[in-house]
């Protein structure tokens, strides 16, 4: 599935108010001194544009993304030290791990299988900081009386195989937690939820939109009846109904922050 360049950069400024700062931090600290980074799905470059101003400015960056035109972006916003990488990151053996530093990505490991995240814990000896996976939470305010089974349509949704297996969608966080604590990391979990305000309304149209279609695609659940036509409708109207109400909306949507520390990392003391 393809990620469009105007979707990540109208959603950017959310995504970076959304992060968690304390494990920001750390995550920065934890790059050392001669940081070399590893940015997995990089996008656009969001990651590098939130890490760069308080990292050295001679930071190394290698950029991995499986889309070409994405990664261009990205290499332009990471200037000279910065190498790209055209790699599906399921081929784990092509990811220029020598070196590296730290490992960052984000709005990454929803779409992951966890099958990819146990072969990822068995080669990672340096920290991640896995920033914005969505965690199957969203809350409206004015509430519809439809938002809780879109929802679930939704979620379920999140679940299709982007690209690496059955994703793992709203389950990522909790996944992510005990695959690599079953692997001997320390994992460090905050909540980053994403806020799209009224003053926000061509997000707001745009975020609708994405979840009216997801949710209108998506997998019956299991034992269902047929009526699949009526639920693709159904779902279509409830997204009509937010975007005329986008100027006069809040919508929260749950995403979690992981700091995941291998054990022979020593972790620097943040002032
Ligand atoms: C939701 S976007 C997030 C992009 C960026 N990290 C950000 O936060 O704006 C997911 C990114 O992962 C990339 N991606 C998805 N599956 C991939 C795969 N199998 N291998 C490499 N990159 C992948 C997409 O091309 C896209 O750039």
């Amino acid at each position: 599935m393809g990620f469009s360049s105007d979707w990540l950069t109208l959603r950017e400024p959310a995504d970076r108010a959304a992060r968690d700062t304390p494990l920001l931090q750390r995550a920065l600290a934890l790059a050392g001194s001669d940081p070399v980074v590893m940015d997995l799905g990089c996008g656009t470059g969001s990651t590098v544009r939130t890490l760069a101003p308080a990292l050295p400015p001679h930071t190394s960056w290698r950029l991995v993304d499986n889309d070409p035109e994405l990664l261009a972006q990205a290499a332009e916003a990471a200037g000279p030290h910065s190498s790209s990488h055209l790699v599906d990151i399921d081929r784990l053996d092509q990811l220029p791990l020598e070196g590296v530093t730290l490992v960052t990505a984000s709005a990454l490991l929803d779409l992951v299988t966890e099958d990819w995240l146990v072969r990822f814990a068995a080669i990672l000896t340096v920290p991640f900081y896995a920033a914005l996976s969505y965690n199957g939470q969203m809350h409206w305010s004015p509430a519809d009386p439809r938002d809780e089974w879109i929802t679930e349509a939704f979620n379920r949704h999140q679940r299709i195989d982007k690209g690496l297996g059955p994703a793992l969608g709203p389950t990522s966080v909790q996944r992510t937690i005990e695959v690599f604590e079953a692997a001997g990391f320390h994992v460090v979990h905050a909540e980053s939820p994403w806020r799209v305000g009224p003053d926000s309304e061509e997000l707001q149209r745009a975020h609708v939109a994405g979840i009216a279609e997801a949710a209108a695609e998506a997998p019956a659940e299991a034992g269902a009846e047929a009526g699949a036509e009526g639920k693709a409708e159904s779902a279509r109207a409830w997204g009509e109904t937010r975007m005329a109400q986008a100027r006069h909306t809040e919508s929260v949507t749950g995403h979690g922050d992981l700091l995941i520390i291998p054990p022979s990392a020593t972790e620097p003391v943040v002032s």
